[in-house]
């Protein structure tokens, strides 16, 4: 089961599920509130077409027992500020699942995010205290906190969430301006445009290519124990970096084009320990920035070598 499955990294998780396991039944469950059914085009599996905050799981699949339920459905537009909204469908879905996958410990694998840990300077280690900047995080905060209960009060039942960094690659397009900035300061860039980034490129962020982040998914169905992991690259690249790495890919030579901030609370640093996600998971990350960007780049378009 993946929920989300008709979103970005939820599109590349299904596909990448069917190829590795094609005896597998797969089911998606989204409601198009921010996916698309392009994403999943060659999908030979069962679509869920429901809303996870008001959705009956026992209605919808009665005694149905699933391996693992992959759950990335979640609002994903940071600037959605309606704080009822936000919190009330983020945490109230997870809410109804954690309470279908109980009685049977369905294993249940979750996305929370790199931005609970908030303004940073340092590379952020799971255990660091939440600082959720917007309400975007501070749902994934109240979800992480609701699945470390569930998963002490019950030792048998293994529940995982996963920090995904800032991800980027194929199948992201449908998501408009929350798409990762990789794919817009492309856009610009092969529109013969300066990529626009803020004030003044220094920033530094940890991009990480979706290939990746979704092996790293993969791979929590063999973890032993619950927990919390990142998944990044490890590494934090300046947008300045950012911009040298995609004229060399892209065969340009553009300056940056230096824009005001807007945000009032930007996270200005991120950068993955992956410590934890190499030792419980075997994570491994496979595609540093120039690669992943190469790699985006020949799938967004093809007649770039
Ligand atoms: N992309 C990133 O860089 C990143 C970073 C950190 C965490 N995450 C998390 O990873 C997950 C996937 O993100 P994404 O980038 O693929 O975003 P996305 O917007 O492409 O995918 C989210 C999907 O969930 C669906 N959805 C949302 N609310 C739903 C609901 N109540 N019922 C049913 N379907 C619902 C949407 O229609 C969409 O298809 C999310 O939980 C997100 O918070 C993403």
């Amino acid at each position: 089961m993946v929920t989300g499955g008709a979103g970005f990294i939820g599109s590349n998780l299904t596909l990448a599920l069917q190829e590795k396991f094609p005896a597998a039944r797969l089911t998606v469950i989204d409601d198009f509130r921010s996916g698309n059914f392009k994403n999943l085009a060659g999908y030979r599996g069962d679509f869920v077409a429901q809303n996870l905050a008001t959705l009956d799981w026992h209605a919808q699949f009665g005694t149905e027992k699933f391996d693992a339920i992959f759950h990335l459905a979640s609002i994903t537009d940071t600037t959605l500020h309606d704080q009822f909204v936000q919190v009330h469908d983020n945490v109230e879905s997870f809410r109804r699942l954690l309470n279908f996958a109980r009685s049977t410990k369905t294993r249940v694998i979750y996305a929370s995010s790199a931005s609970t840990y908030g303004a940073v300077t340092q590379a952020s280690v799971e255990s660091n205290g939440a600082a959720p900047a917007n309400v975007y995080s501070f749902s994934k905060v109240v979800m992480d906190n609701i699945a470390m209960r569930e998963a002490k009060e019950n030792p048998d039942w293994v529940i995982i969430g996963l920090r995904y960094f800032n991800v980027y690659g194929p199948r992201e397009a449908h998501k408009g301006v929350p798409a990762s900035m990789i794919y817009h300061l492309a856009q610009q860039m092969k529109a013969g445009q300066r990529p626009r980034i803020f004030k003044h490129g220094e920033q530094k962020r940890d991009f990480v290519y979706v290939k990746d982040a979704v092996e790293g998914s993969i791979r929590a169905l063999d973890a032993q124990t619950s927990g919390i992991y990142n998944l990044g690259t490890g590494q934090a690249s300046s947008f300045n970096e950012l911009v040298d790495v995609l004229n060399k890919c892209l065969g340009t030579n553009f300056r940056p084009d230096y824009i005001e901030n807007p945000h009032a609370h930007y996270q200005n640093f991120t950068q993955a320990d992956l410590t934890n996600a190499r030792s419980a998971l075997g994570y491994e990350p496979r595609f540093p920035l120039e690669e992943g960007v190469r790699d985006y780049l020949q799938w967004l378009y093809p007649d770039v070598t």
